[in-house]
This record gives C-alpha cells, sequence and structure tokens, in this order.
C-alpha cells in the first residue's frame, strides 16, 4: 500500500524542487512539519533532493513532475491524490530562463516557446490540474515564483533598476502576472489564496549563482505566502519588503 500522509498534516507541493529556491522552499515547509512533495522533471536529480531533505527530517517524497507536458501532470495530480486525498499548498517555482540572447530582436521563437511554455503554461497546467485536489484543503495557498524583473513599473522606472534586457524571461514573469491575478479573480469566492512571489537576486544555477542572496534566503517569500492566514492577501505581488508595484 502507498504510504499515506497523517490527515491533519498539512501536504504541500514544490515544482523543480531538486534544487535552488525550490529545494530551500521543500526544506522550509518541511521543518514546519508538513508532509512535502519534492516536483522534479529527471528521476536522479528528483531522488538526490527527496533523500537529502528526508535526511534532514523533513517528511518528503518524490513527485516525477515536466511542467511541459500534460501526462506527467496528470501523474503527478494522482500520486498526490492517492497519497493524502487532498493538497493544501502548490508552490509554482520551475522556471527558466531561455539563455542567451535575450535581445528581443534575436529571442528565437522556440526560445521564447519554451520559456513561456515553462514559466506561465506550466504554471497553469500545473495549478488546474491540483485544483480539485486544493479545494479539499480547508486552507488552500497557491504560491507563483515570479520575478521583480516581471514587473512593468520597475521596467520602465526612470533608474532602469531591474537589469539588463530581458526579451524572454522579463515578459514570462509579467505574462505569469497577469494570469495570476485572473486566477485570483476567478476564484475569489473561495478560500483559495493565490500569489506571487519574488525571491530576490539569489545565487542559483538560472543565473550563473551571480546573485547575492542564499537559496534559503530567497525561499522565505514563498513560504510566509504559503502559510497566510485565512484573511491573508491574494491576486497579490510581494517580496520580502513588501508589495511590488505591477
Ligand atoms: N535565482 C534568482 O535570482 C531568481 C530571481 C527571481 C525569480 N526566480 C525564480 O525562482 C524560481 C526558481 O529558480 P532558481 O533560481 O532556484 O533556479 P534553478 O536553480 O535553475 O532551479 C529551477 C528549477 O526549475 C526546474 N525546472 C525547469 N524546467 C522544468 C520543467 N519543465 N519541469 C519541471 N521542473 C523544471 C529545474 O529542474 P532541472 O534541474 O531538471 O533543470 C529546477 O529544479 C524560478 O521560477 C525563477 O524564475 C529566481
Amino acid at each position: 500500500m502507498t504510504e499515506q500522509t497523517t490527515s491533519t498534516q498539512k501536504i504541500a507541493l514544490v515544482t523543480g524542487a531538486n534544487k535552488g529556491i525550490g529545494y530551500e522552499i521543500a526544506a522550509g515547509l518541511g521543518a514546519l512539519g508538513w508532509s512535502v512533495g519534492v516536483g522534479a522533471r529527471d528521476e536522479g536529480r528528483r531522488e538526490a533532493a527527496a533523500q537529502k531533505l528526508r535526511e534532514a527530517g523533513v517528511d518528503a517524497f518524490g513527485v516525477p513532475l515536466d511542467v511541459t507536458d500534460d501526462t506527467s501532470v496528470a501523474a503527478a495530480a494522482a500520486l498526490i491524490e492517492e497519497r493524502a486525498g487532498r493538497l493544501d499548498v502548490l508552490i509554482n517555482n520551475a522556471g527558466v530562463t531561455g539563455g542567451m540572447p535575450q535581445e528581443p530582436t534575436q529571442v528565437s521563437p522556440e526560445q521564447m516557446q519554451t520559456v513561456v511554455e515553462t514559466n506561465v503554461i506550466g504554471a497553469m497546467r500545473v495549478t488546474n490540474a491540483l485544483l480539485p485536489l486544493l479545494r479539499r484543503s480547508a486552507s488552500p495557498r497557491i504560491v507563483n515564483m515570479s520575478s521583480t524583473v516581471g514587473s512593468l513599473a520597475r521596467q520602465t522606472a526612470a533608474d532602469g533598476s531591474t537589469g539588463p534586457i530581458s526579451g524572454a524571461y522579463s515578459p514570462s514573469k509579467t505574462f505569469l502576472n497577469a494570469v495570476t491575478v485572473q486566477y485570483a479573480k476567478e476564484l475569489a469566492d473561495t478560500n483559495i489564496l493565490i500569489n506571487l512571489a519574488c525571491p530576490g537576486y539569489v545565487a542559483t544555477d538560472l543565473n550563473g549563482f551571480r546573485g547575492f542572496r542564499s537559496p534559503e534566503q530567497g525561499a522565505q517569500i514563498a513560504i510566509r505566502l504559503a502559510t497566510l492566514p485565512d484573511n491573508g492577501p491574494t491576486g497579490g505581488y510581494f517580496d520580502d519588503a513588501g508589495p511590488i508595484p505591477w
């Protein structure tokens, strides 16, 4: 028989949890005593991460999950259903930059498609597949990992403070922001709170470890939004300092 979570124990699924910020979100939620699904597409990386989390005392289990693949996402939802019968928290963390170049005149259609397929459609695909299980939770939360580079207000600020030209990655996060606002509108009459998190500039594979924050620091805003009280915000866009301008 498949191992089950105890009914009062919270259960979360983190996509792209085999490394970087996603791994630390899983570790942080696990430290709260939650059962955490380590969503990852590569079997070796997934099981190594789940094993490392278990060795650290986390009730972690691997969830095979490629966010760009309908069949994989459906199987992940079935796995969570069989294990716990519900989902309390979904963290849509998996993301890619699409690599270089990022000048919009140089970005290929295929590059753009990969970034949007992963960062936007992937989050929607996973959310829609898991929503039936989230609806069974007493306090469901969805956190979409965005970035301040998705902020049009910051992108167009006079000080140009949001970094280099980013013709695929930044627009994908703006798109994710827009989609999340629409989810919040549709789910306004439910107990589901859905918000966007920006982790800051974090040293991970995504940026060749150029970030100046640790993955553990980057995970904190997602953990906070995953554990919001029932009267918490929905449809918001936050980093550690508070709301981010759209
Ligand atoms: N690092 C930063 O400064 C920063 C700033 C703002 C926002 N963010 C966002 O934070 C999130 C995590 O990024 P990170 O910095 O921790 O990057 P990372 O270390 O590169 O981790 C990205 C994760 O996403 C996974 N992933 C990519 N495509 C996937 C797919 N199709 N299906 C399932 N998983 C997939 C990766 O899996 P593999 O190992 O299999 O590739 C990996 O686990 C991303 O959404 C990113 O945009 C990061």
